[in-house]
């Protein structure tokens, strides 16, 4: 990691089990973003605890996600790949975070009020300051990007706004934190049942995970919606059959793709064969994908070294950052 590269920082919740529009909307970013920045991934877990308090299957979640983003490209060697627990930093910036953000603002955050809908036994503080221990993971780094999704773009501003707080009494320690993302719009990976993008779904066959095993897939890929077929030339296509040809563009070859246009718009496709087709190259996708994020799990020792590897890396960064930090606000005695 070169000293002038720009840093960048994101959390990835350990909720286990990446699916497709996860590898395209957010990993695949990731990885194109390791070679051009000094990057900070890190594994929500004090985060989790705010919506799942038995932590039972937590180990097993984490090294999921850990094994998954490795599989996918993340390489802990160019990056912080790292466990938020893990670096108690974070926990003391959370706390002086806290004394510059307002129950107000905090009671209007449209997560918190979402989480307190669906956990009202459980309205915690950690949930009301969820944002607060974002924006304490993104500034331990100074980061000036956060490769997030439109769901993170309100505490993302929130951040902005502790940070402007904390610069203004404190003097100027942090950069403002922006969202970013590679180029172009997120590519936005369809459901399978007709209906909007891929994401973890009521409907388990509209989802294709990168757990799946091959048989799943390709039944997955049969059941998807479609309609009775082209009625003209070079008709518009219905949305089911063209989410099937954007997850076609996604995993198959550009002549695959240009076949099966032709033959929808002379009215020849069938799509049995196109879904056969579809099947096919999914599988040859996620299989290798698959079989790497089992041996990575079987691997203990592995994981144990990427963990202590990236926490030593996050741990320096942030080192650096809290004497920046007690110093500003006034904690210096002697
Ligand atoms: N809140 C994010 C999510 O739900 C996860 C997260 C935690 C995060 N800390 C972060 C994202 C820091 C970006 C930066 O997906």
């Amino acid at each position: 990691m070169s000293k002038n590269k720009e840093i960048v920082m994101s959390g990835i919740r350990p909720t286990g089990f990446l699916h497709l529009g996860n590898y395209f909307g957010a990993v695949k970013n990731y990885v194109r973003m390791q070679e051009e920045y000094e990057c900070f991934f890190m594994v929500a877990d004090l985060h989790s605890l705010t919506t799942h308090p038995d932590t039972k299957g937590l180990k097993q979640n984490v090294h999921r996600v850990l094994a998954e983003n490795i599989a996918c490209g993340l390489d802990p060697n160019k990056v912080a790949l790292y466990c938020q627990s893990h670096i108690y930093e974070t926990s003391e910036l959370y706390l002086y975070l806290n004394m510059l953000a307002y129950k107000g603002e905090l009671e209007k955050t449209t997560t918190f009020k979402d989480k307190a809908r669906l956990q009202p036994d459980n309205i915690n503080a950690g949930l009301l300051t969820y944002p607060v221990l974002q924006t304490a993971d993104i500034i331990l780094h100074r980061a000036k990007y956060v490769p997030v999704g439109k769901d993170q773009e309100q505490h993302l501003e929130m951040a902005r706004n502790f940070v402007k707080r904390f610069n203004h009494r404190y003097g100027e320690v942090f950069p403002a934190p922006s969202a970013f993302n590679f180029g172009e719009e997120l590519i936005k990976v369809p459901s399978l049942d007709g209906s909007g993008k891929m994401s973890k779904s009521e409907n388990q066959y509209a989802t294709i995970y990168l757990s799946d095993d091959d048989e799943l897939i390709r039944t997955k890929v049969k059941k998807a919606k479609m309609d009775s077929g082209p009625k003209e030339m070079n008709a518009m296509k219905s949305p089911e059959v063209e989410n099937i040809f954007l997850l076609l563009k996604l995993v198959s070859s550009g002549d695959t793709v240009k076949k099966f246009e032709e033959d929808y718009n002379n009215c020849t496709i069938k799509y049995g064969d196109l879904k056969g087709q579809l099947g096919a190259d999914m599988v040859k996708f996620i299989s290798p994908i698959r079989e790497k994020v089992n041996s990575i799990l079987e691997d203990e020792r592995y994981l144990k070294q990427v963990m202590e590897q990236g926490a030593e890396k996050s741990r320096k960064s942030a080192k650096t950052t809290m004497e920046l930090v007690r110093e500003a606000i006034g904690l210096k005695y002697f």
